[in-house]
């Protein structure tokens, strides 16, 4: 199911390499540019939209990296209310979704008590497929999700340092985390990861490791997001990551792995000045997000600054036709079942 990572190419370097990750200048253009054509082969001109309700803030993690962690004191904990997110996901949501993923932080009471009642009726009620983004929890409570109707986990391994994934306290053992996606998608789950670029100590030849992680797992797509200092975390005086290597791990995934679901993260705006998030399209994303989460719970949804900057559906139609873009009627979901059928 993986292609072969590594790749030689014509002159005998092996493909990619620490000189693709930090390409600027024409190289870098050239890169992008397969990246993009790569992405226009196989899907089109058209992009996935999807949206995203953040429905806990609650977390049992303490990743260092992340504002929603255990010991972050200053945050007010939410849980959305069930009966008002089906009111906006059944009656008000966005036209251009036809997808939608529940996030929250590892909060197992969260699980039960809104995300599998709410994908229930959004089943019954709507054609919207689903993800859920939702930690690593027991296999059981994964399997009622399934059950309930979900059919994609997105489950990031951060770093593939392992001690990086260590000091920065990300969610049990990287070894534990690597096998819980594997699990997740030898049991009837599509799996989507992602990594973070330009985490403090992380060096090129760490972003070109995560790389490599990625490719060896039995994924449907991956993320790469811009490290970015969380207000009230041990990181709040460290570096961003940068824009440039980041975009160019999204153009050296989609290189690699042109079937892959890639999307463009909203924290590209905060370390891509004007580009930004248009950025993550001219390098081969094929998904969007627009941000569903209500304005009342949304500012306590603290990854890293509050004053993050959302994708309203306004931003992300406009990133989308500024591109050149349109967007999908078929759901990320319908194209990967479809996808799951051709290869059985
Ligand atoms: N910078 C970039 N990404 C972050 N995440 C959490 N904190 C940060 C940060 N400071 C990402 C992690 C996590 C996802 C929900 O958000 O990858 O899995």
């Amino acid at each position: 199911m993986n292609a072969d990572p590594v790749q030689e190419i014509p002159g005998g370097d092996a493909f990619p390499s620490i000189t693709d990750l930090g390409a600027t200048g024409p190289a870098q253009q050239e890169l992008h540019r397969r990246a993009w054509t790569a992405t226009r082969s196989r899907f089109g001109d058209s992009v996935f939209v999807r949206g995203v309700v953040e429905i806990s803030n609650h977390c049992r993690e303490n990743c260092h990296y992340c504002g929603m962690r255990r010991e972050n004191r200053d945050l007010k904990r939410y849980r959305g209310r069930l009966d008002s997110l089906l009111e906006l996901l059944v009656h008000r949501r966005p036209g251009s979704i036809t997808d939608l993923n529940l996030q929250a932080g590892e909060d197992p009471v969260a699980v039960r008590e809104i995300a599998i009642p709410l994908i229930q009726t959004l089943r019954r009620e709507t054609p919207l497929g689903i993800s859920v983004c939702l930690g690593t929890l027991s296999k059981d409570l994964s399997a009622e999700l399934l059950e309930a109707g979900a059919t994609t986990y997105i489950i990031k391994f951060e770093s593939s340092q392992e001690a990086l994934y260590r000091s920065f306290e990300a969610p049990g053992t990287l070894a534990e985390r690597l096998s819980h996606i594997r699990w997740l998608a030898g049991n009837g789950w599509n799996v989507s990861s992602g990594f973070i670029s330009g985490l403090p100590g992380q060096g090129i030849e760490g972003l070109l490791g995560d790389i490599q992680a990625a490719l060896d797992l039995p994924l449907i797509g991956c993320s790469v997001s811009p490290f970015v200092p969380g207000e009230s975390t041990p990181l709040r005086d460290a570096s961003s990551g940068g824009f440039d290597p980041t975009l160019n791990a999204m153009a050296l995934l989609r290189i690699l792995r042109p079937d892959w679901v890639i999307p463009s993260v909203s924290a590209l705006n905060i370390v891509g000045a004007d580009l930004g998030y248009r950025g993550g399209l001219r390098a081969g994303a094929n998904l969007c997000t627009i941000n569903l989460t209500p304005t009342e719970m949304r500012g306590d949804y603290l990854l890293y600054k509050r004053d993050r900057f959302i994708m309203d559906e306004d931003r992300v139609l406009s990133a989308i036709a500024q591109e050149g873009l349109t967007v999908s009627r078929k759901s990320l979901a319908a194209f990967l079942a479809a996808q799951t059928q051709d290869h059985s």
